[in-house]
């Protein structure tokens, strides 16, 4: 079974699953990938970060599905958020558009402000203003603006267990 790993990754966490995945499946992977590198394979497997709700490059997934019609599809999303049903059911929602047989999986990697983008930084000085002058502000909220001082790193090879059955199942 001829298996890839392709992501994408900004500041490193998704390429660290990616990364373990592959180890654990000791198969392919492919950074920044394009359709030609996951096309033939009988598992695509991919991953990037969540950035504003989105999942980072999955329209290479989403929208080549007739092409990749044959082969078994894995995505996993990075982001810094707890993982709550709350957040993420909209998300997949919003991702897979009612696509049923795609194994989507929830990783929580971590936020390192010094190694965003120059772009981002501006958005996520927007998002720092915006949380720090909310009077009551919730966990996951506290937890995001004290992210900003000291970087966080959830990453766990516990949390890839999931996705690695699912690949692995018939
Ligand atoms: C502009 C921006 C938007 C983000 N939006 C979300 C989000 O909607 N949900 C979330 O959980 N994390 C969000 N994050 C955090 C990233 O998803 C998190 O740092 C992730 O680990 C990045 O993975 P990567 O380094 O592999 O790209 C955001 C980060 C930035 C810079």
């Amino acid at each position: 079974m001829k298996t890839i790993v392709a992501y994408r990754s900004k500041s490193g966490y998704t390429k660290k699953y990616a990364q373990m995945i592959a180890q654990e499946l000791g198969c392919d992977i492919k950074e920044d990938p394009v359709l030609s590198d996951i096309i033939g394979y009988d598992t695509v497997i991919y991953g990037g970060g969540m950035y504003a709700g989105g999942l980072n490059g999955v329209k290479l997934i989403t929208g080549n599905l007739d092409k990749l019609s044959g082969s078994k599809i894995a995505l996993f999303a990075v982001g810094s958020n707890p993982g709550r049903e709350h957040e993420m059911k909209p998300f997949w929602d919003r991702v897979l558009k009612g696509t049923q047989g795609i194994g989507h999986f929830y990783l929580r990697g971590g936020f390192d402000f010094d190694k965003l983008t120059s772009g981002d930084k501006v958005l996520m000085k927007m998002l720092k203003v915006r949380l720090q002058s909310k009077k009551q502000r919730t966990e996951d909220e506290q937890g995001m603006l004290d992210a900003y001082d000291t970087p966080v790193d959830f990453t766990d090879k516990e949390n890839i267990k999931p996705l690695i059955a699912f690949v692995r199942s018939a």
